[in-house]
């Protein structure tokens, strides 16, 4: 008969206790992002731990890498392609190696406001958006808003000629290189991390940003100048890897789902008042100058980008385009 010695018995045992930890180890949910933590999506993430931490105690852990601490934005989306981050929410212009479709968000004066904008993320197709990468494995859980950019520089921005040579540091997207381009200005594209340095330096000389982000990367410390042009929009998808959380067991899903949506909401309630909040801070700091357009000058800037539309109107698609602009008029 077969025999079990100690050994085998001690080894067969610690295996089981092995197994049983395992079984009960929570998952680990890495959430990596380059903003700073009093940003929207900064806020967004830790509330995303807190309330999936008390709501799935002992099943979920949610490790938030604020500020590029674990991935920079060149990294983070082939990060979360190899499993070695479960949750980012790049800005909408760094999508385009992914889907052209989601360019559409970076075309220049699209949408007259974020009210606008969130209109357009709620309609059938800004949802449809959402679903535009499922073939690369990745799936949309939602839109976060930041806010509608500005322009910042070394020198005062009035009108399109005042832009005329200066260096921009863009974000990873054509349709913003084009946008320069259009004003006969000079995109850079640059990682979000190495901005403060880039325009310190002058290696750029200006840049466009929601108030959220000139204000917590302190470039306004940096930039003389800030036209309030609104002229874009810098808004978030909320991303994970497809078979990771199609992988994730159903009540655990179902939950985070559910919480996607309430922080999806609150994100999108704090937003503009986080953004008009570091405006002030910003006005206080006495670092630059507020530049107001008159409604003739925002048309110049408006006729001298929005030429950048039928250059990218095959890639994103006319009738998505058309959608847009008719979130403008409700
Ligand atoms: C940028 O690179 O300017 C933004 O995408 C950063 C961010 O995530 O808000």
């Amino acid at each position: 008969m077969f025999k079990l010695t100690a050994k085998a018995v001690a080894c067969a045992l610690s295996f089981a206790i092995a197994g049983l930890a395992q079984a009960a180890d929570p998952i680990v949910i890495k959430f990596s992002h380059v903003v700073a933590e009093h940003t929207p999506k900064g806020q967004g993430a830790l509330l995303f731990k807190k309330l999936a931490e008390e709501r799935l105690a002992g099943k979920v852990k949610v490790e938030v890498y604020p500020n590029s601490s674990l991935f920079g934005d060149g990294k983070e989306m082939e990060a979360l392609l190899l499993g070695d981050v479960q949750l980012i929410a790049p800005s909408l212009a760094k999508f385009e190696q992914y889907t052209k479709q989601v360019q559409l968000f970076d075309l220049p004066f699209l949408f007259t406001d974020i009210q606008a904008v969130d209109r357009f993320q709620r309609s059938a197709q800004g949802q449809g958006l959402l679903k535009a990468m499922e073939s690369k494995n990745i799936t949309g859980l939602g839109y976060w808003h930041n806010g509608m950019k500005q322009l910042s520089a070394n020198k005062a921005l009035h009108e399109p000629k005042d832009a005329r040579g200066l260096k921009f540091r863009v974000q990873a997207s054509a349709v913003l290189e084009e946008q320069f381009k259009a004003i006969r200005a000079n995109p850079r594209k640059m990682s979000f991390a190495e901005v403060y340095q880039g325009l310190q330096t002058g290696v750029v000389n200006g840049a466009e940003n929601p108030w959220s982000n000139i204000y917590s990367q302190k470039m306004h410390e940096v930039q003389p100048f800030i036209t309030e042009s609104n002229h874009g929009v810098l808004d978030y998808m909320l991303i994970t890897n497809t078979s990771f959380w199609s992988g994730l067991p159903a009540d655990v899903r179902g939950e985070l789902d559910k919480i996607v949506v309430e922080v999806t909401a609150e994100v999108n309630k704090q937003a503009d008042a986080l953004n008009q909040a570091d405006k002030q801070r910003i006005i206080d700091a006495k670092t630059s100058e507020i530049i107001s357009l008159t409604p003739e000058q925002r048309t110049l800037w408006r006729d001298a980008m929005k030429p950048v539309w039928t250059k990218f109107e095959g890639d994103i698609g006319a009738d998505l385009i058309k959608a847009a602009e008719a979130a403008n008029a409700q």
